[in-house]
């Protein structure tokens, strides 16, 4: 099939790709015209496992093309995807201005049939709108679906080539067929293809993020309640995990949830719900306790050492999770943020992510060439992200660069009992404090 791919970004990319791994003829738009240039000689924009294999394998073959040029898409593919972004707008609600303009100048260039897939994660009645901006100054006949995408980064790949589930929103027998032909080779195990009316398919994605954002947020809270009462997270996660109806999977504590999903996709259904009269306050309450959670470790960092300006910070991890580049709402700045507020120096290092914070802060923190390197006379360490990389370091050497052997870990990597015997103080989340 000839597809194109509007928006080449973390979504875009890996659709993209993918798409060009099972045949297909695939070509990316983007107006950043500096990232179709790179990918164009070869470049992979993001960092993502395994991406980069199958990227080289479809730009060679000729599979997998780029351009600025949304009319070339239009004219060479029958099948247009949507991976726009759809940021928040002041109040929560999702910015559609990204997809409405595009949806404006489809209208214009569309001539014959087209299947118009939106993948954006967007609010109930887009696709409508969608419909009708293309419908405006249309001639040619299309469908506008609603195809939301649930791929996690780190895991993207895997995830596209063998989804859980793909859900697709739609009302077109002609759509139908095109749809179920394109995701044939991803579904060959028996993964279920879940056909649903559009606001049904628009909605499942914000619920799926919701529901995940509330499991975070409640292991959060119970986290906190069992510093109080001197019971151990991780026995009670183990206790509760056990049960299949809760399931195991994120149940982990930590300094709150970040990227560019959940907290945008939890404000926006938050949002939706308000504009259609409803008060969805679970949801509030997880906002609540996410943006507190954020905030957990840098007072306890105050306690422990009385002052925070001139404390020599060694930070491991700045991308919002392992295996990814991206920072976006990262619970990593907030801690800089606030660190640096105090006049505290922050030596960080992360195995992907330290560009894109250069980009954002530039030099107000110190970039260091490995995670060793980063602990050299630092007073403590913060750890923000759960790399494997960070997961069995050399504690001897480790205690031997820092000036103190003090970790404050955000992503509770370590044991009680092992930190005790090589001699840290160890704070993490939910757990007993080991002060030694
Ligand atoms: N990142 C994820 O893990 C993930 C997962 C599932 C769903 N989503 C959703 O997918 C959508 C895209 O997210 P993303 O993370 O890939 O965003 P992104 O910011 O990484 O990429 C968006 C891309 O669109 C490009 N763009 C902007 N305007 C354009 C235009 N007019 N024409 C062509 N290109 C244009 C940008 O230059 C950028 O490269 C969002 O709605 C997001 O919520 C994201």
């Amino acid at each position: 099939m000839n597809i194109s791919i509007v928006g080449t970004g973390y979504v875009g990319l890996v659709t993209g790709t993918c798409f060009a791994e099972t045949g297909n003829n695939v070509l990316c738009v983007d107006i950043d015209e500096t990232k179709v240039n790179a990918m164009r000689a070869g470049k992979v924009p993001i960092y993502e496992p395994d991406l980069d294999i199958l990227f080289e394998r479809n730009l060679k073959a000729g599979r997998l093309q780029f351009t600025t040029n949304l009319a070339e898409a239009v004219k060479k593919t029958d099948v247009i995807f949507l991976a726009l972004p759809t940021p928040p707008n002041e109040d929560g609600s999702a910015d559609l201005s990204y997809i409405l303009k595009v949806a404006d100048e489809l209208g214009k260039l569309i001539t014959s049939y087209k299947v118009v897939v939106d993948k954006s994660t967007v609010p109930v009645g887009t696709a409508e709108k969608v419909q009708t901006a293309i419908a405006k100054n249309c001639k040619g006949e299309f469908d506008v679906i609603s195809n939301p995408e649930f791929l996690r980064e780190g895991f993207a790949v895997d995830d596209f080539m063998k989804p859980d589930r793909v859900v697709l929103g739609l009302s077109s027998d002609k759509a139908r067929k095109v749809m179920e032909e394109l995701y044939k080779p991803y579904v060959r195990q028996g993964n279920p293809v879940y056909f649903m009316d559009l606001r049904s398919a628009e909605l499942t994605k914000y619920a799926a993020n919701s529901f995940l954002a509330t499991k975070i947020s409640f292991m959060n809270e119970i986290a906190n309640l069992c510093e109080k009462v001197g019971a151990d997270v991780d026995m009670v996660r183990i206790g509760i995990g056990s049960d299949a109806r809760i399931g195991k999977r994120f149940l982990f504590p930590g300094i709150g949830y970040g990227g560019s999903c959940f907290p945008k996709d939890v404000k926006a259904l938050v949002q939706s719900a308000v504009e259609n009269n409803y008060d969805f306050k679970i949801l509030k309450s997880v906002m609540e306790v996410n943006e507190i959670q954020k905030h957990i470790l840098i007072p306890r960092l105050k306690k422990q050492f009385g002052k925070l300006a001139g404390l020599k910070v060694a930070m491991w991890g700045l991308a919002f999770k392992p295996d990814t580049d991206d920072i976006r709402e990262a619970p990593a700045l907030v801690m800089i943020d606030e660190l640096l507020k105090e006049n505290a120096t922050i030596t960080a290092f992360d195995p992907a992510a330290a560009e894109n914070v250069k980009k954002l802060i530039g030099n107000k923190i110190n970039y260091a060439a490995d995670e060793y390197a980063a602990l050299e006379g630092a007073d403590v360490l913060i750890i923000a992200t759960e790399w494997s990389l960070f997961r069995t370091p050399d504690f001897e050497r480790m205690k031997k660069q820092m000036k103190k052997p003090v970790i404050f870990d955000g992503r509770n990597l370590y044991g009680n009992d092992q930190m005790q015997e090589f001699g840290f103080t160890y704070i993490s989340i939910g757990r007993k404090n080991i002060i030694s």
